[in-house]
């Protein structure tokens, strides 16, 4: 599929693929492509599918948004630069088979694996990894998985690792601060052709858990998940408060 010139970025080319919430394209520029979100929505390793009207274009602008900050505070990612609502132009990267998650509170499936109520504070921050395969359930595995599968190398790892409690660091100071707050999250990571780690996929309403922190109102994916209602709203309101009324 083509699309027409356009002033704010490079040619779409072909699709390349499509998953559950994006498209990516190919460019005229091998080391680049181009991610467009989708108002599609899945759950349960797509067994519940729908649609959340508009949130491709807030998910694009909010993990466009976030990825801004991550990068003003030294945290590599694959952003290049927001082409329009929905389309990103981004670097090309070999993705990392890992879903990279960070539990700051109880919920979800860490509250359902070991019986803790949602909600329940932590003593500590915990990291999570899961092998990304949609046909093995995105199975739990740890460090030594990864090594003995090579799907990463020891200091690819290490990198990873350090990274995503920076990044945990960042987005909780900032997420505080717009009175939400960051109960876990999931990131992805690619290698850049010279092996460099950088972040990549999306940091949205769809990958995080986010709270008010006056009402505790889930603000994010979990009110499609558990059928809650206003879903549409929640996303309108993270948008609101990241990127201001206007946005
Ligand atoms: P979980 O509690 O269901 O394991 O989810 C942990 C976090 O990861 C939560 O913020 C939602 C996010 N997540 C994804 O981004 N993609 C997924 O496929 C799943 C299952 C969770």
């Amino acid at each position: 599929m083509t699309t027409g010139p356009s002033v704010s970025g490079p040619d779409k080319g072909a699709q390349l693929y499509e998953g559950k919430a994006k498209k990516v394209y190919a460019t005229s520029d091998p080391a680049l492509v181009i991610v467009s979100y989708k108002d599609d929505a899945t759950a349960f390793n797509g067994q519940k599918t729908g649609q959340i009207l508009g949130k491709g274009e807030i998910n694009n602008r909010v993990s466009n948004h976030l990825m801004r900050l991550l990068e003003s505070h030294g945290v590599p990612t694959h952003l290049v630069r927001e082409l329009d609502g929905r389309d990103t132009l981004v670097k090309r990267v070999e993705i990392v088979p890992l879903e990279v998650i960070i539990r700051n509170v109880a919920a979800g499936s860490f509250s359902q694996r070991l019986g803790v109520p949602e909600g329940t504070p932590l003593a500590c921050t915990v990291l999570e990894y899961s092998y990304k395969d949609d046909a093995l359930g995105d199975p739990l595995v740890n460090d030594l998985h990864i090594l003995a599968l090579r799907w990463a190398t020891r200091e690819e790892l290490d990198e990873i690792a350090s990274l995503t409690f920076r990044i945990n660091d960042i987005l909780r100071a900032y997420l505080d601060a717009a009175g939400i707050l960051l109960i876990d999250f999931k990131l992805e990571f690619g290698r850049l052709p010279d092996g460099t780690i950088v972040l990549a996929d999306e940091i949205s309403p769809d990958t995080c858990r986010f709270w008010d922190k006056a009402t505790g109102k889930k603000l994010d994916k979990d009110r499609f998940r558990r059928d809650l209602g206003g879903v549409e709203d929640a996303y309108v309101e993270i948008r609101r408060r990241l990127l201001g009324a206007d946005a």
